[in-house]
């Protein structure tokens, strides 16, 4: 057993490299996409000499930059011997984020994979379920892609899959979990996207225009049609990659559809900006999209006393009362001195030894004791339904 130091310090430079390597990657494709929007078609003659489709001017750094783009490579000369890729931002994004999964839900199973109440699975069970929804999430996209070519009957049975899958984590995972395995699928998907379609359909151009041969434009298309998905996935993804941040999604007992919805609105203004790229300015999608997340907001928000308890008010719980529950149920890890034998320092520094502690973080204590329920971590010291009930009036009666 590795310390909870150790395993805090790998989880930090991982994470970090996660942060790094997707920002690279999704920037890159952001940056292209706006690139191949914002391309202006060039006059007749030079295309037809020179083999240029559109081009566009930009100043950035101090600097004048002039991108050309050629569908085919260059007429008038050959292609230059260096070619930049841009595909390592997505390999290492993925290879980290597969580490940090490995390390927070695989390793820490029991704790943060495993929710008993859910499915009572053992941590083998439950990592080989992960592995499996990921590499099977990939070849049912793949399958599913080169079967159906009609472009929005693909998108529909897509979206169809997704819910589904999402469904299925809750019925498996800690919700939490069942949030990052979305993303790890969605994220394993646009990678394989870049590995297995997109860069092969690239190397086959560039070999047949090296070998002066003419390209065979079906790798193109498709390549095209897995980007378009990828583009669509960014904002979903990232959103998933964020969530363990907010209980409130994840936490909510219809947690699965919550994060439908997110992932709608995600899509809805991912797909604003492509268009506005284009000149195809639609305001609609991107109010659609907000008001999607105002409607999740307001449907999941927390009960008040009246709704929860039937009573406008109930006899105060001062702080002096739940001490005793905080001391039996978390002052194993969040205390200055811990007797945990995993977290020998408290996580996150959040600690409840005095009175004021408790009270500054009253809004957290709640959010995870009553609404989300996941502290207690995999609640190991079995935390009753009166005793969550209890903070819940304390803190209402705040
Ligand atoms: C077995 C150890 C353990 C026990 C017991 C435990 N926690 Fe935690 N707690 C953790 C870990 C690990 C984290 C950090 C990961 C996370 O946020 O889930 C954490 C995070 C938190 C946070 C998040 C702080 C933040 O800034 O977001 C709160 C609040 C919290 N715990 C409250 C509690 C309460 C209240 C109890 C008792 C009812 C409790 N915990 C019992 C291990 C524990």
């Amino acid at each position: 057993m590795l310390s909870a130091y150790i395993v805090d310090w790998m989880s930090l430079l991982i994470r970090w490299l996660h942060v790094i390597t997707g920002i690279a990657w999704i920037g890159a494709s952001f940056y292209f996409v706006w690139l191949d929007n914002h391309l202006k078609p060039v006059a007749a003659d030079v295309a037809k000499r020179r083999g240029v489709h559109g081009d566009l001017w930009a100043v950035h750094g101090g600097g004048f930059y002039h991108s050309e783009k050629f569908l085919l490579g260059p007429q008038d000369r050959e292609l230059p011997a260096q070619l930049h890729w841009f595909k390592w931002e997505a390999y290492w994004t993925w290879i980290s984020g597969m580490l940090l999964l490995g390390l927070v839900y695989w390793y820490g199973a029991t704790s943060f994979l495993i929710d008993s109440s859910v499915a009572a699975l053992s941590p083998v069970a439950g990592i080989a379920i992960s592995v499996a929804v990921i590499a099977l999430g990939w070849l049912i996209y793949d399958a599913v892609c080169r079967t159906i070519t009609h472009e929005l009957a693909l998108g529909a049975i897509i979206v169809v899959f997704v819910l589904f899958l999402d469904w299925l984590l809750f019925q498996l995972f800690s919700a939490r979990a069942a949030f990052i395995h979305v993303g790890a699928v969605l994220g394993t998907i646009m990678v394989a996207n870049v590995l297995f379609v997109i860069i092969p359909g690239q190397q086959q151009m560039v070999a047949a225009i090296r070998a002066g041969k003419p390209p065979d434009p079906r790798p193109g298309i498709q390549g095209k049609q897995r980007s378009v998905h990828n583009t669509y996935f960014t904002l979903p993804v990232l959103f998933i990659m964020i969530s363990s941040h907010y209980p409130m999604t994840y936490g909510h007992s219809y947690g699965w559809l919550v994060l439908a919805g997110i992932l709608c609105a995600g899509v809805l203004i991912r797909v604003y900006f492509v268009q506005r790229h284009t000149g195809k300015n639609r305001p609609v999608l991107f109010i659609a999209g907000l008001l999607l997340l105002a409607v999740i907001a307001v449907v999941i928000r927390p009960a008040s006393l009246q709704e929860r308890t039937g009573v406008a008010e109930l006899d105060p719980v001062t702080t002096a009362d739940i001490v005793p529950v905080i001391q039996q149920h978390c002052t194993s890890c969040h205390s200055e001195r811990t007797t945990d034998v995993v977290f020998l320092a408290a996580p996150m520094g959040v600690m409840f030894d005095t009175v004021d502690q408790i009270e500054a973080l009253a809004p957290k204590i709640y959010q995870r004791t009553v609404v989300s329920k996941d502290m207690p971590l995999a609640n190991n010291t079995s935390m009753t339904e009166d005793e969550r009930a209890l903070i819940g009036a304390w803190y209402a009666g705040r």
